[in-house]
């Protein structure tokens, strides 16, 4: 289990982001994180993952927790190989000039062991459409096709938690709809646990089972997913209820709730 305590995060030493953020995300599910553009989610992804200092970045409180080992000092090398937790980034991170298979073995330098090779064999049969173009170059790929190689880069890696941030990002309906399949298959059939960041509300809390939503650097709600897509607010501000267009005087709160999130 993942636990995040409290957390304050600062950038440049003033900029203050992440102000107490708590959740956990359980053992063998997905849980989703929610929220508009600048809310927080990749700064919290980027703590989580150790490369928070890259970005001149700095914990300043709380704490951080994979399977109660704390993670707040550790190494981002250490982060991925010894504990297994790997951080996808936003915006489908590929080598474009590198081929598929290429992309596949970069991703397993940092565990390379024997098994490599018919580990891609099975990273590859979650992504059927990569499996007949190992050799074209990641560059030429749809974005929907790179956004399968990154996961299949991620996969190479031998998480035991990912953190997936914004997969759908810049995708056709059609493309995140196989996305959002191939990441809940992963969840069962690999058995790894995945925090899973969208600004995509009803898909993702289609294949979580809870859900933190985040709004300038707080989580403002959580629930169970099914909790989630009943609710009326998470409904206006995410999945355009029937009346999302209605903003007589009684509504005004919750429109402007919904304006904030959508940022
Ligand atoms: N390196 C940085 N230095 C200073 N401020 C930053 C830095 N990175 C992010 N921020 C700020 O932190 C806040 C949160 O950004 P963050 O990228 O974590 O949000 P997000 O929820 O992932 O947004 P999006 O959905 O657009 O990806 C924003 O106000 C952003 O401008
Ligand atoms: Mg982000």
């Amino acid at each position: 289990m993942l636990e995040v305590k409290n957390l304050t995060v600062v950038y440049n030493g003033v900029i203050s982001v992440l102000h107490g953020v708590s959740l956990e995300a359980r053992e063998g599910a997905i849980t989703a994180l929610l929220g508009g553009n600048g809310s927080g989610k990749t700064t919290l992804m980027r703590a989580i993952s150790g490369i928070l200092t890259i970005y001149e970045g700095e914990i300043q409180e709380g704490n951080i927790e994979l399977a109660k080992i704390k993670l707040n000092h550790l190494k981002a090398v250490d982060i991925t190989k010894k504990l297994h937790l790997t951080y996808l980034m936003e915006g489908r991170p590929v080598f474009e000039y590198l081929s598929i298979r290429e992309n596949l073995i970069a991703a397993a330098s940092c565990r390379w062991d024997s098994a490599v090779p018919k580990d891609m064999e099975r990273v590859l049969a979650f992504f059927p459409p990569l499996k007949n173009r190992m050799q074209s170059k990641a560059g030429y790929l749809s974005g929907g096709e790179q956004q399968m190689l990154a996961m299949g880069m991620a996969l190479m890696t031998n998480p035991r938690f990912l953190l997936l941030d914004e997969p759908s990002l810049g995708l056709a309906p059609i493309m995140v709809k196989e996305i959002f399949k191939v990441i809940s298959r992963i969840n069962r059939e690999r058995k790894i646990d995945i925090l899973l960041s969208e600004q995509n509300a009803m898909v993702a809390l289609r294949i979580s089972s809870y859900a933190y939503v985040m709004e300038n650097g707080r989580v403002v709600m959580d629930g169970s997913s099914i909790e989630l897509i009943e609710n009326a607010d998470i409904q206006e501000a995410y999945l355009g209820s029937k009346d999302a267009g209605k903003k007589d005087y009684k509504e005004a709160k919750r429109y402007k709730r919904r304006k904030r999130w959508l940022g």
